[in-house]
């Protein structure tokens, strides 16, 4: 990438004898709303400070701006935090918890007056500004946060998991608004989340993160339709998962026989398979077609029967039971005008689904 915001190359860290991230190597782009998604442990908040400079790599090169990091101090850094746990101050008031993030910044009252009233139309608490903090609701208090972290107008502003305190509703409504926020002020986002929905809603590109290592890093596009392992895979939506052995390559296409039964064929979306590998073949529920009666099992095609139906009013889900298969297969039909139940529990019913909706995976 050219004159990336920030380049992480082979940043690795280790508390003792944990390695807490091993090899970390990317670049997030100037603009970019770019997240870190991972299981609860994975290394988010660590990769956060390091970015931060609260903690110290133990190996490799963080730059960040064109500037290599390396023993320059967090309040020196073009970037800033917003923590998790808001980390406001309840006895001031918005205006005053807003002004403390440029208590450090030598710029003049009336600088500082316009630079806090500017913060607070942003996040929208417009005629709160004289509230003490405790009066506030979760989702002002994180707006206080938000607003605290941008009146330094940092070019990076680092967030870790800053939604996960506010219920559904309130989480959902301050997604759209941090996505509105970030465009207008166009400052780039590193978002911290495990919220797989929330990273796929908010971000231009996100760093799938298991045990302390990047799986891959891609678009929310990219990472559901092309993920390149089992893990990614399974983290990002529903993936149904067919355990076959592959006995044909041609190319990115492979072809490998069902365990039990059936054949498939697909393309391989990470390592490229080989003739002998045991391979989970994975598809996608909204891709399966599903039709009454038992048909012959033949490539791509098995026969199943409905364990259970939920409509969920635009679309139906369907849990297709396959003998031999450990877990029953999941399908999604969108209820389209004219387009009926396909059955209900117990009925008969064949799956099918073209070679270019399946991926040929396996564990990273
Ligand atoms: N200061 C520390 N000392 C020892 N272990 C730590 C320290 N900070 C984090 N860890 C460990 O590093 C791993 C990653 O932690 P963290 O980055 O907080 O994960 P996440 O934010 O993805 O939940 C965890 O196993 C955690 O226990
Ligand atoms: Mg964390």
């Amino acid at each position: 990438m050219d004159d990336p915001i920030i380049r992480l190359d082979n940043v690795e860290k280790s508390f003792g004898d944990f390695r807490a991230l091993k090899s970390i190597s990317f670049d997030i782009a100037r603009g970019e709303f770019f997240s870190l998604l991972g299981a609860s442990g994975c290394g988010k908040t660590t990769l956060l400070r390091i970015l931060a400079g609260i903690e110290q790599p133990t190996r490799g090169q963080l730059t960040i701006d064109g500037k290599p990091m390396a023993g320059v101090p967090a309040n020196q850094r073009p970037t800033n935090m917003v923590f998790q746990s808001y980390a406001i101050f309840p006895h001031l008031s918005v205006r005053e918890n807003i002004g403390y993030g440029l208590v450090y910044q030598k710029i003049s009252k009336a600088e500082a007056k316009a630079r806090t009233d500017e913060a607070i139309e942003l996040v929208k608490l417009e005629g709160l500004g004289d509230r003490s903090a405790h009066q506030l609701s979760g989702g002002q208090r994180q707006r206080v946060a938000l607003a605290r972290a941008l009146v330094c107008r940092p070019k990076v502003l680092l967030l870790d998991e800053p939604l996960s305190a506010l219920d559904k509703k309130l989480r959902e409504e301050m997604q759209q608004e941090l996505r509105s926020l970030q465009r207008t002020v166009g400052i780039t986002f590193v978002f911290v989340t495990h919220d797989q929905e929330e990273a796929l809603t908010l971000s231009d590109r996100i760093a799938v993160m298991a045990g302390g290592k990047v799986l891959q890093i891609d678009t929310p596009q990219g990472l559901y339709e092309r993920p390149n392992c089992l893990d990614v895979a399974e983290f990002v939506g529903t993936m149904n998962l067919f355990p076959a052995k592959v006995t044909g390559v041609d190319g990115a296409k492979a072809v490998a026989a069902g365990d039990p039964s059936g054949e498939f064929a697909g393309i391989s979306a990470g390592r490229p398979a080989a003739v002998g590998d045991t391979v989970f073949m994975a598809v996608r529920p909204e891709k399966i077609a599903i039709r009454a009666g038992a048909g012959q099992a033949g490539r791509n095609q098995v026969a199943g029967r409905i364990s259970s139906v939920s409509y969920l009013g635009d679309r139906s889900h369907y849990l297709v039971a396959v003998d031999g298969l450990a877990a029953p297969v999941a399908v999604y039909l969108s209820n389209l005008a004219g387009q009926g139940m396909v059955g209900t529990p117990g009925a008969d019913v064949t799956l099918s689904w073209d070679e270019t909706s399946v991926l040929v995976l396996d564990r990273a």
